[in-house]
């Protein structure tokens, strides 16, 4: 069977990167085939680096706007032939260009979407009172962390939490869903029934449950 390959996108630390390297990349699941990033300190790069997987810094050039850098990153996102494309801590907002081409691209994002799109997640979800947060898998479209949700899980606000606490908690759960979202692609295994992405078993699931409820 042909193997999956999954670019990841990258601007930072790359711990959801460092899960998916752990978890999926191996015959039989998935292959990461390009981690790339816009900032050349990313830590993600250092960490495809170290597995051997391909990475490739590409910074902004000075005056650069939003589509003509995103041509240049489709010029080298194109020649791995990617199955997935996977935002994982990717800071910038892909223009209409690149995901009509790249489709399926997924993104992660640290709270339970709609709430709480764009930076710094925890710290609004804090500043507004909010007792319960998460993580969200999503597809990507043009908007900011909009598109169809596929995974959601929560986790419950503690008392004396900072942003960074609450998001060091958060990711754990990221690191988890981001693992279940690649894996359930590779396998086949994502339905969209009008604009609700499910993954196969959880639909299952779900209609037995409904079933016993009725
Ligand atoms: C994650 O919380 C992700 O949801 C957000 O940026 C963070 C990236 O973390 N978009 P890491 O670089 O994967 O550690």
């Amino acid at each position: 069977m042909a193997e999956f390959r999954v670019a990841v996108l990258a601007s930072g630390d790359g711990s959801n990167l460092q899960a998916l390297i752990d978890e999926i990349h191996r015959p039989g699941i998935a292959k990461i085939v390009l981690v790339t990033s816009d900032n050349p300190g990313a830590r993600a790069l250092a960490r495809a680096k170290d597995t051997g997987i391909p990475a490739q810094s590409l910074p902004p050039q000075p005056g650069e706007g939003r589509r003509a850098y995103h041509a240049r990153l489709a010029e080298l996102v194109r020649v791995c032939r990617p199955d997935l494309v996977v935002l994982a801590g990717y800071m910038r907002l892909l223009p209409k260009a690149f995901v009509q081409e790249f489709a399926p691209i997924i993104n992660v994002h640290p709270s339970l979407l709609p709430a709480f799109p764009g930076l710094d997640a925890p710290g609004q979800a804090l500043a507004q009172g909010v007792k319960v947060s998460g993580c969200t898998v999503h597809l990507v479209d043009e908007g900011m962390d909009t598109g169809p949700i596929l995974i959601q899980e929560p986790e419950l606000v503690l008392p004396g939490d900072t942003p960074e606490l609450l998001h060091k908690r958060i990711k754990v759960l990221e690191h988890r869903a981001l693992v279940r979202a690649v894996a359930a692609f590779a396998q086949g295994k994502v339905q969209k029934a009008g604009s609700n992405l499910m993954i196969e078993e959880e639909t299952d699931a779900s209609k037995a449950s409904l079933t016993q409820r009725v």
